[in-house]
């Protein structure tokens, strides 16, 4: 690590920068990831590693709004690019660049930082903890009846590219802050994501470009949208496509059920699959037969970390009354380590506050487990089950498991 530089992105440098990313993934950009990442970074909060002036490593942060419970919002600095060449890994780089981001997102006075990790034993150590949680799963057609046909309320409509990219930001503007775990999407986000940016959707195994079909209410208002693929694929002259959802916003059950329900209406259609759907998917239960609907995976999606701990927590909304004392470690941003009082005075937004106490500790965690709890995906009571919260008065996992629970699991699908 001695040879080795620290320091914000040239922009001539761009290209260099998004090739090592690449590279350290073990692919190559084209001419559209370019051009997508020359828009995606935020220059000033883009860094590299270099080695005399050759760059080894790259990082950037986004400035996104994260999605809480309570219908409310926080600044979160939402890392990126998080890459080191394979030949230079293992020897104190990611820190370097960790350490220099996280002091970012302190300066700019975000409370949390947030990321998706592509592996789940990295960021432990740098104070993430897995906090929403993504379900794949797939429904066949042919047991995809519904328990109650719904009424059709407005229309479907297949949008072209530019239609999409004229609506669909604010139907998910409009949806977004009732889901926690949720983050603001950039214009270039959406122009990625338009262009079918190959970055953002790798796996795309021979399956087609990204459909847009949104449903309109019936004054002409977008009020959700589902994107999807369609992979051919023929056996004994019977068609066997995959539908699969890259996502899927409605406004309301009503449209959440219009959209499910035309996804299962598509002709050529065998299967239809989500791999990033919510953990408490309605879907199930709209379907005739709940037991069809096969989950696939559970995985880590959205990591949380708390940079400003008395600032997150006050940030957020709670389920019930009460106070709790926890005991917090951070070993890599050690003036966060202490002692903290939440007292939750009104379920609502602004009813809780939070600071240093000398106070004997009701429960002790590491900022990690913090960063878990912190959206209501993950629960006390089971992290204390798993070792990870230790208990110090009898009944302080369940009464904080009570004050952090959330009526809508957490859930992200933005890829950053
Ligand atoms: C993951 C990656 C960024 C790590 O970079 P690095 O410079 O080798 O990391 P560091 O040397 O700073 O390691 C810091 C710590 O993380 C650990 N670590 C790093 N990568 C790890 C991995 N893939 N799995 C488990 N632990 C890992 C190191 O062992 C070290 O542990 P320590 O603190 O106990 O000593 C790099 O290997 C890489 O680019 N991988 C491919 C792309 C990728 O997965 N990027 C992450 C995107 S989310």
């Amino acid at each position: 690590m001695d040879t080795i530089q620290i320091r914000p992105v040239d922009e001539s440098e761009l290209p260099e920068a998004v090739r090592t990313s690449y590279r350290a993934f073990g692919t190559s950009p084209t001419q559209a990831d370019h051009d997508y990442f020359r828009s995606d970074s935020e220059q000033a909060r883009t860094l590299c590693a270099l080695d005399g002036d050759r760059i080894v490593g790259v990082s950037t942060a986004l400035s996104l709004e994260l999605s809480l419970p309570g219908s409310v919002t926080c600044a979160a600095g939402g890392l990126a690019w998080l890459t080191v060449l394979p030949t230079y890994t293992r020897r104190g780089i990611l820190r370097g660049l960790m350490r220099e981001q996280l002091a970012d997102v302190q300066r700019r006075q975000e409370p949390v930082s947030v990321l998706t990790a592509s592996e789940g034993e990295i960021y432990g150590r740098f104070g993430f903890g897995p906090a929403a949680y993504v379900m794949g799963f797939s429904v066949e057609r042919v047991h995809a009846g519904f328990a109650h046909a719904p009424e059709p309320i407005g229309r479907i409509v297949m949008m072209e590219k530019a239609e999409a990219l004229a609506t669909l930001p604010a139907s998910y503007e409009r949806f977004r802050s009732s889901r926690p775990g949720s983050v603001s999407r950039p214009e270039y986000w959406w122009a990625g994501y338009l262009a079918d940016a190959q970055h953002y959707f790798l796996g795309r195994e021979g399956a087609s470009e990204m459909f847009h079909v949104a449903h309109e209410d019936p004054s002409g208002v977008i009020d959700g949208y589902v994107s999807y693929r369609m992979k051919p694929e023929w056996a004994a002259g019977q068609p066997r496509y995959t539908l699969t959802v890259m996502e899927l916003v409605a406004g309301t059950p009503q449209v959440y059920a219009q959209l499910w329900k035309y996804c299962f209406g598509v002709d050529l259609v065998h299967e239809v699959s989500f791999p990033k759907g919510m953990v408490d998917e309605p879907l199930r239960w709209l379907l005739a037969d709940p037991r069809r609907f096969r989950v696939a995976a559970l995985t880590d999606f959205l990591w949380a970390r708390l940079v400003d701990i008395p600032e997150a927590l006050e940030s957020r909304a709670y389920r019930s009354v009460g106070a709790v004392v926890m005991e917090v470690s951070d070993p890599f941003l050690p003036e966060n380590s202490g002692r903290y009082e939440l007292v939750v005075e009104r379920p609502v937004p602004g009813g809780a506050r939070c600071a240093p106490t000398t106070r004997d500790p009701d429960l002790e965690l590491d900022v990690a487990e913090l960063g878990s709890v912190y959206l209501g995906g993950v629960s006390f009571t089971a992290l204390a089950a798993g070792g990870r919260v230790r208990e110090l008065s009898g009944g302080a996992a369940a009464k904080a498991a009570r004050m952090f629970g959330v009526e809508v699991s957490p859930h992200c699908t933005t890829k950053f």
